[in-house]
């Protein structure tokens, strides 16, 4: 796993956006794994004013998202689709019918065998984004004595609940269930990049980059297993968990 230290988020979120770009030129017709949350929006607005720029092309790539809210529409405004679409996509010269964000309605173990399905249609993908929950989680693949490795509905945890509130207008508002990639899926990429900034990634951080223990209690550390991790973190939460470079 490398571990990439930054000045500051915003330099963190042009270090990802260029490595997007530059995975984009190589190879238009690349496959991305992306994320939703607070973490990527400044990163995507990268990606948008390199696409107006005209220094990237995104005309052949697909992209698959990790996860998905159960039991709201993707016109809903807190769904991962319209996130994606007001985001990104919207604002850039992408094939939407080559954008797949799960289903967050109707049979949703059949959404979730989907997005499994997704995960492979064309190969794993190039480069899979990824944020860190507070509690370690990576998709939602939540903190737990067991992980599952393949696509599947997950039971929201509390914590998990409550950092999401903030993007509903109140907590009740926050889906319990979302269907999720599992850690298998997420692994099967041949690069992740995860990017994290703030106080509340602390003890999550501290699991993934300060130690070389792997547990299902923070599932990033599964990250550890993989050859092409890439971890992004600004100085501030370096120096707060007492990573030295
Ligand atoms: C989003 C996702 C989540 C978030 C995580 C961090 O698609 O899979 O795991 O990456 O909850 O969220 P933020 O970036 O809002 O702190």
């Amino acid at each position: 796993m490398k571990v990439i230290v930054t000045e500051n988020y915003d330099a963190s979120c042009a270090v990802v956006a260029e490595m997007i770009r530059d995975l984009v030129k190589s190879k238009p017709a690349c496959k991305l794994g992306l994320a939703t949350g607070g973490t990527p929006v400044p990163i995507y607005k990268k990606l948008i004013e390199m696409n107006k720029a005209g220094e990237v092309d995104f005309s052949q790539v697909h992209t698959v998202n990790l996860d998905e809210y159960c039991g709201i529409p993707g016109t809903h405004d807190q769904s991962y689709r319209y996130f994606m679409d007001t985001n990104l996509f919207d604002h850039i010269n992408i094939d939407k019918a080559n954008t797949f964000v799960a289903n967050g309605m109707g049979d949703f173990e059949a959404n979730a065998a989907e997005l499994e399905a997704k995960v492979r249609e064309g190969g794993v993908a190039d480069l899979q984004l990824l944020g860190i929950g507070n509690n370690g989680h990576i998709a939602f693949n939540e903190a737990s004595d067991h992980l599952i490795s393949v696509a599947h509905i997950e039971t929201l945890t509390e914590s998990t609940i409550n950092a999401n509130a903030r993007f509903f207008e109140k907590k009740e508002d926050v889906p319990t269930k979302a269907i999720t990639m599992g850690m298998g899926d997420i692994l099967a990429a041949k690069c992740v990049v995860l990017v994290a900034t703030g106080t509340a990634k602390v003890p999550a951080i501290k699991g993934l980059i300060m130690d070389n223990v792997i547990t299902t209690q923070n599932p990033s550390t599964m990250l550890k297993m993989h050859e092409n991790a890439i971890v992004v973190i600004d100085k501030e939460l370096a120096d707060a968990v007492g990573y030295k470079a």
